[in-house]
């Protein structure tokens, strides 16, 4: 059973890269960090509310959940939503990669290992290679794959069963993700980035764990200044926390929290250095654009889907560039940033 033992050590290898140091750090520190009912999860009230329903129904008829995938920036709660889905069906979790996952053998090899109802979880689906890719969708429709046993002029397909289960995909690019793939996913869910109002109870509910005392106008800094995303919300928290003791302050209030944001290169309005790089540039450099996402990411020198994952759609979600099918141009709300910061 060699397929079996080389996919359970990427699985290993694969549940360790799957988060940043950061987030690591958090969940050894504080393994319940990281929510595991939808009740403990604030915010994608929408999402939440459809995936409840779904989820019940799946437990009523006793059947597996439909397949899900789960699209947005990264930070903002897929991975956990996932796990979450798994734990409230009361079914297994076992997360992959699509980049961990390099032959369909090695996808073979998973899926016919899979407990009956288990809940895959494969991050970054849409890199997975099409050979890989092809072993899904049999799988997916009809539980079955067939397989290439031998080489050569030996070689046979043998058609294997795979237990009901439920894959669970998450995307930073659903563009990127292959039409047939695509459509063999009966439930599709855009996370969006977060409120204030719920990354303050994200927020509460960390410090709680790690036994932080948090102001209410201190949470609201936080929460206002972590770009809608969790991962960084929970992240800034701690930095804020590491001036807090050093002030030798019990509670942590807004004015640490300013400072320390501050500090880190996030100013008032909740943008940090690279967002104002980007702004900044496309001012001096393109007149306000439209200037082409590769362009900008070379003329800032920062890697192009670091620019289309992260900044940009949280640049545009907060109306300060817009998309055109020419490319990106500032906004007038970007324009009165920009002139309100020069002025300082
Ligand atoms: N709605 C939420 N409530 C509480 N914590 C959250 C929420 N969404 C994300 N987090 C936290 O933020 C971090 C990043 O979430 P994760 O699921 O890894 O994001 P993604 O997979 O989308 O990159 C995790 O530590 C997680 O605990
Ligand atoms: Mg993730």
């Amino acid at each position: 059973m060699e397929i079996t033992r080389t996919t359970s050590s990427k699985i290993q290898r694969l549940s360790v890269s799957d988060e940043t140091l950061e987030d690591q750090e958090l969940q050894e520190r504080a393994p319940s960090i990281r929510p595991s009912r939808f009740l403990d999860y604030p915010g994608q009230d929408e999402v939440k509310r459809n995936l409840e329903v779904y989820v019940g129904a799946a437990r009523k008829r006793g059947k597996p959940l439909d397949h899900v995938i789960l699209h947005g920036a990264p930070g903002l709660g897929k991975t956990t939503l996932a796990n979450i889905i798994a734990n409230e069906l009361g079914v297994p979790f076992l997360a992959t990669s699509g980049p961990a996952i390099d032959k369909p053998g090695d996808l073979a090899g998973i899926l016919t290992g899979l407990e009956p109802g288990t809940l895959l979880f494969i991050d970054e689906i849409h890199r997975l290679s099409i050979k890989v890719e092809e072993v899904l969708y049999s799988a997916m429709e009809d539980f079955v794959i067939d397989i290439i046993i031998g080489q050569g002029a030996s070689a046979r397909s043998v058609r294997m069963d795979v237990a009901p289960f439920t894959l669970a995909g998450a995307t930073t690019r659903l563009s990127l993700l292959s039409r047939p793939l695509l459509g063999r996913f009966g439930i599709q869910e855009r996370l969006d980035f977060y409120d204030p109002l719920a990354l303050k109870k994200i927020l509460f509910r960390t410090s709680s764990i790690l036994g932080f005392q948090l102001s209410d106008p201190a949470a609201l800094e936080i929460a206002r200044r972590s770009r809608g995303t969790p991962r960084l919300a929970n992240r800034l928290l701690r930095r804020v926390a590491d001036f807090a003791d050093m002030a030798e302050l019990d509670t942590i209030d807004d004015q640490v929290a300013d400072l320390a944001l501050t500090r880190q290169g996030i100013d008032a309005t909740g943008l940090d250095r690279v967002d104002r790089r980007i702004l900044q540039v496309m001012q001096e450099q393109y007149d306000g654009g439209p200037v082409g996402i590769e362009t900008l990411a070379v003329t800032i020198n920062e890697d192009r889907d670091t620019v289309e994952d992260v900044y940009e759609p949280y640049l545009v979600y907060r109306g300060f560039i817009a998309r055109t099918p020419r490319g990106r141009v500032l906004t007038n709300t970007a324009i009165k940033y920009l002139t309100s910061t020069e002025k300082k």
